[in-house]
C-alpha cells in the first residue's frame, strides 16, 4: 500500500474520500482468545502521538462533526459497531465498522462525523499529533472555503 506521509503543519486541502481507506490490523488467532495489535508507521501511516476512545454513547448521539487541518487519525470498532461518515465537500462516503482488527484511515481536511452507535460500543482512535483545538475546523462553511483554495 503507498502511504501519503505529511508533515505536522501541511495541511492537504485536496485529500478526498478516496484516501480514507479501511486497514486490515494484524489479528492472532488464537483458541483462547484473538489478539490484534497496531504499530505506528508499520500498520498506520503514521507515527502515533495519541490516543482516545469514545464510549458509553447514548442511543441516536452522533459525534465528530469537524474536520482537523493536519491531524491524521485510524478509528477502530474495538467493540461493538458504529457508522463514520466521511466528508470531502463534494463526496460522502458511509464506512460501517463491526470488527475490532480494521481500522478506517481518515487524513486531514476530511469532515466526519460519528453516528449509529450500538449499546456499550467502544471507539478507539490513534491520532497522529497531540490535543490541539487551533487544528480543529469547526464549521461546514469554513471546512468548504479550505477545500476551494485547494
Ligand atoms: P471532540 O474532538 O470535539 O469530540 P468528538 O469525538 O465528538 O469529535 O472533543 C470533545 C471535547 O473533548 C472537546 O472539548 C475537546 C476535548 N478533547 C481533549 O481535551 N483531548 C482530546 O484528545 C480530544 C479528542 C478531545
Amino acid at each position: 500500500m503507498n502511504w501519503i506521509f505529511t508533515d505536522r503543519g501541511t495541511a492537504l486541502a485536496d485529500m478526498t474520500i478516496e484516501q480514507c481507506k479501511i486497514i486490515e490490523l494484524p489479528k492472532i488467532s488464537d483458541p483462547r482468545g484473538n489478539l490484534t495489535f497496531i504499530e505506528g508507521i508499520r500498520n498506520v501511516p503514521f507515527a502515533i502521538k495519541r490516543t482516545y476512545w469514545i464510549y458509553d454513547v447514548p442511543g441516536g448521539e452522533v459525534r465528530g462533526g469537524h474536520s482537523y487541518k493536519t491531524l491524521h487519525e485510524l478509528i477502530i470498532a474495538v467493540s461493538g459497531s458504529f457508522d463514520v461518515v466521511v466528508d470531502d465537500g463534494s463526496n460522502k462516503k458511509v464506512f460501517s465498522l463491526n470488527r475490532s482488527y480494521y481500522g478506517l484511515y481518515v487524513p486531514s481536511m476530511i469532515w466526519r462525523g460519528l453516528e449509529n452507535f450500538s449499546t456499550n460500543s467502544l471507539c478507539l482512535i490513534l491520532a497522529s499529533d497531540v490535543y490541539s483545538e487551533a487544528d480543529y475546523i469547526r464549521n461546514y462553511g469554513e471546512f468548504l472555503s479550505g477545500k476551494e483554495k485547494a
